[in-house]
């Protein structure tokens, strides 16, 4: 599966990319995890430490991926794949290293053809930790458009669901197959106000996952997100990665 993980700025993007990535790991696949955060910090819930996060190599700006392109998928793995304590490879994408660098199209375009190709050799699952917001599906070709299924994540509010209700109007021009609608850090008194904003934006309401106040621990510390995680978030993570892979009938 090529799983894109999207919504507004700090709805929990990269924490939902973290639990899929060690779900899916814990089950016997093998995953890649791509942060194309400018400002990449998947590499913390993953189990690196920040000196290990700033090693990691940026994979080049404007490459294309394949046979007859500029490094095919086994080199781009071997030179810029990271094993992570988590056991998840990780690929850092679009970090943004200079002041002044320019635009990061070149390297949204990377991913982009990353995502076209069959990437079987090498991974089972690729989970692509998108940065926020709905640009990355209108650039140019849509830096998505061969993922297979998104994850649209939302919190309780109105802002964020009329993202996901613009993020699923794009997927639907880009031909991205299927999504799937997940509220994070929800409250136990949110779930009215939730129900009723995805049921007024048109955004179905597939997976809650429960505020956890061990999440905002391991991102305080920059710790990995693992053990300390409550069974319920857990439980919704499996339910999320179970949906996952019947999603494709959603359009
Ligand atoms: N289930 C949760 N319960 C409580 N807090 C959470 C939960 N998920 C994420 N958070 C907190 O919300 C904040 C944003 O999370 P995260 O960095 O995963 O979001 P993001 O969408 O990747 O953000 P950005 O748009 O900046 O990339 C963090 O402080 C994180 O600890
Ligand atoms: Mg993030």
């Amino acid at each position: 599966m090529k799983i894109g993980v999207v919504g507004k700025g700090g709805v929990g993007k990269t924490t939902v990319s973290a639990l899929i990535a060690r779900t899916l790991q814990q089950r016997g696949r093998r995953v890649l995890a791509v942060d194309t955060d400018s400002n990449p910090n998947l590499g913390f819930s993953l189990g690196l430490d920040f000196d290990e996060i700033e090693a990691v190599p940026t994979v080049p700006r404007s490459i294309v991926v394949g046979t007859r392109g500029d490094l095919t998928v086994e080199e781009v793995m071997a030179d810029y794949g990271v094993p992570t304590p988590a056991g998840v490879t990780l690929m850092s994408a679009l970090r943004v290293d200079e002041a002044g660098a320019g635009c990061t199209c070149g390297g949204h375009a990377t991913v982009r053809s990353l995502l076209g190709q069959t990437l079987d050799a090498e991974v089972d699952d690729t989970i692509i930790d998108m940065e926020a917001g709905i640009e990355h599906l209108s650039r140019s070709g849509g830096t998505l458009a061969h993922a297979d299924v998104l994850v649209v994540v939302m919190e309780a509010s109105r802002k964020a669901v009329i993202t996901a209700q613009r993020t699923i109007g794009l997927a639907r021009e880009l031909g991205i197959g299927a999504w799937v609608g997940v509220a994070n850090k929800i409250e136990a008194d949110q779930g009215d106000l939730l129900r009723r904003l995805c049921t007024e934006h048109g955004v179905p309401l597939d997976i809650v996952i429960p505020a956890e106040p061990a999440v905002v621990t391991a991102d305080r510390l920059g710790a990995p997100l693992g053990d300390g995680v409550a069974p319920e978030v857990w439980s919704a993570i499996n339910a999320l990665v179970d949906r996952l892979s019947t999603a494709a009938t959603r359009f």
